[in-house]
């Protein structure tokens, strides 16, 4: 009996290893797809997650990154997008619970540039936790409430820095706000969601 039971034991302990989810490992921080090699993640990751990004500006190349990897434990799904005067940010994250199944490619949704009646402040500044308001700007497409950000961010292979914005989101409530892959953004110190002006 006690060697049933041990050998159940032995058997349970290899379905419970047997079970790590494997995800596809890359990153590129020249553009929105990479590929790599899948890897077994650590026993208490249960998804792998993907993450695109673009920063535009108004006289600036585009800035693009892509995440493949294990889940981070706060990741979830997500579409963020934010406008300030002359700038656009978005950043969409997908997370799933199937060996691989973060090898495919993401896309941006079609900018919508409808006006949608909503305003908010709109400034932005580098090595700050906050930043005065600087101009009013009119929201479009689902960009329906104001968001007011400070964190430290990593958007190219250069070193991450401090930036605290105010900007038109397409958030409904703040748990929706992407907080990873937390090496593109780690240190938020303010993060607030208003009803527009
Ligand atoms: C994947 O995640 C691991 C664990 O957090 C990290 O050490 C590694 O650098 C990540 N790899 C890439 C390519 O981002
Ligand atoms: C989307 O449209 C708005 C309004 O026309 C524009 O300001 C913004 O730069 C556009 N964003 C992208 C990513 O094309
Ligand atoms: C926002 O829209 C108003 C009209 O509703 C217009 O007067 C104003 O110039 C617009 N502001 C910007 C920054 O485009
Ligand atoms: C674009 O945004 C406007 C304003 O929010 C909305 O009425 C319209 O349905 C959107 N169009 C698309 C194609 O999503």
């Amino acid at each position: 009996m006690r060697a049933f039971i041990g050998r159940l034991g032995l058997l349970f302990a290899f379905v419970v290893a047997g079970n790590s989810i494997v995800c596809e490992v890359c990153r590129s921080w020249d553009g929105i797809y990479c590929s790599g090699q899948l890897e077994t993640c650590g026993k208490s990751v249960k998804s792998c997650q993907i993450s695109i990004s673009e920063l535009r500006g108004e006289h600036e190349k585009p800035i693009y990154n892509v995440f493949k990897n294990c889940s981070e434990p706060a990741a979830k799904s997500a579409v963020y997008r934010v406008a300030m005067v002359g700038t656009s940010y978005q950043k969409v994250v997908h997370v799933c619970r199937e060996d691989g199944c973060n090898k495919l490619d993401l896309q941006f949704q079609p900018n919508n540039s409808t006006l949608n009646g909503v305003k908010c402040p709109s400034c932005y500044a580098k090595d700050e936790t906050s930043c005065e308001m600087e101009d009013i700007i009119n929201c479009t497409g689902d960009m329906t409430r104001c968001i007011f950000v400070a964190a430290t961010f990593r958007l190219t292979e250069g070193p991450p820095f401090r930036i605290a914005y105010k900007a038109c989101a397409n958030l409904k409530n703040i748990g929706q706000f992407p907080v990873v892959p937390t090496e593109t953004i780690h240190g938020i110190t303010a993060l607030k969601l208003n009803e527009g002006l």
